[in-house]
């Protein structure tokens, strides 16, 4: 990944005429379980990983907000002063954060930008929200890593419209080294959770992009807030086992997922502490079946990807993560196994599904920052 003298030099290069950008850096995630729980003010246990985005921001002296993606090779031009709804591409994550600073009554200028970036792209590691991080950052007017992910949270839902929960941008801005992080997505409480030694945590994308703002994601939401009035209760985080006996047909198989995911997020954080590698695979793998049976957001590539990787020797769990619809998979894997997994799992998804998996393994990294000056 580019240093801070190479990205100030392609903002040079781009910009010949602007004054030194702030740089801000913000990573991606991988989620370990707790999947689809946080718009439902449930737990999670995502892990910030070593890719990133990046993004350098300087203000301009004219009202235009200019955008460049390197990893597109695309530009995109907007008028500061009439940034109100989204073109549907991928400069609204950008515009979307100015909209969600002047909202909060930051005063913009215009600014031009420079955005590079290692995350997949669809790949279910949170592209977008590291992107949104990264430029709450570097866009600026944020005081702390709560408030940087709160303002990259009111773009994503504000303006560029999905409703997610607020999981990929909390973890991406508060990521600790070497821990993941269990957050409680009502209190926001939360607290790093160390991982047994020896386990190593394999993100495997499958190749075939998600699109969140996709209507299944927006009609799980409703159908989530659509079980909870018919309990009564604020969200299905109030929900008990006991509750389920009330609902039925989509409704309950929802509430299921969600009430079982919570419970397994914390018996997963449990056999974590303990270092029972067994129980952490084995809640891996409901939470799999779960998001696939009744909750209804696998793919084929996805179960054939958890299912093959959990015949492989020295594999202790796996599960999609992440939105789902594809995007990638989260592996627990021996360290000692992880050279056999990798090449195995790789030749089994070709010979199935004539493309090759994308496999990372994954170091729990830092949260946002910036990084110039
Ligand atoms: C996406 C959303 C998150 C979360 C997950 C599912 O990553 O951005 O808020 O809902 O899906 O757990």
């Amino acid at each position: 990944m580019a240093g801070v003298p190479e990205i100030l030099s392609r903002f040079a290069a781009l910009y010949p005429s602007s004054r030194q950008p702030r740089i801000a850096q913000a990573p991606g995630r991988v989620n370990l379980i707790g999947e689809h729980t946080d718009y439902n003010l449930g737990l999670v246990l995502p892990m910030a990983i070593d890719l990133r985005s990046i993004v350098a921001a300087a203000p301009s002296e004219d009202d235009r907000l200019r955008v460049y993606s390197e990893e597109l090779k695309q530009s995109a031009e907007w008028s500061i002063g009439e940034i109100d709804a989204p073109r549907g591409d991928w400069s609204d994550r950008i515009a979307g954060v100015a909209w969600a600073l002047a909202r909060r009554g930051v005063r913009m200028a215009g600014s031009r930008v420079l955005i590079v970036s290692n995350v997949p792209m669809g790949g279910g590691l949170s592209s977008s929200a590291a992107l949104g991080v990264a430029a709450a950052l570097a866009l600026g007017g944020a005081r702390d890593a709560a408030e940087v992910a709160e303002i990259a949270h009111f773009a994503e839902t504000g303006f560029v419209g999905v409703p997610c929960g607020i999981m990929d941008q909390f973890v991406s801005a508060n990521g600790r080294k070497g821990a993941a992080i269990l957050l409680d997505c009502r209190s926001l409480d939360w607290r790093p959770v160390t991982l047994p030694a020896g386990l190593a945590i394999v993100a495997v994308n499958s190749m075939v992009k998600h699109e969140l703002g996709d209507s299944a994601y927006r009609t799980r939401v409703a159908e989530c807030a659509q079980a909870a009035r018919e309990l009564g209760v604020a969200s299905l985080r109030d929900a008990s086992v006991d509750d389920l006996g009330r609902l039925e047909g989509v409704g309950l198989r929802r509430a299921r997922h969600v009430v079982t995911e919570n419970a397994r997020v914390e018996a997963f954080a449990g056999a974590a502490a303990r270092g029972d590698l067994e129980a952490m695979g084995r809640l891996a793998v409901e939470s799999h079946a779960s998001l696939r049976e009744d909750y209804e957001v696998s793919s084929p590539e996805l179960d054939f990807l958890v299912e093959t990787a959990v015949g492989l020797p020295g594999v202790v769990g796996a599960r999609m993560t992440g939105g789902g619809f594809g995007g990638s998979t989260v592996n627990f894997v021996r360290a000692g196994a992880l050279g056999e997994f990798s090449s195995a799992l790789s030749s089994r998804y070709r010979q199935k599904w004539a493309k090759a998996p994308e496999i990372h393994v994954c170091a729990a990294s830092g949260g946002a920052g910036l990084i110039f000056p």
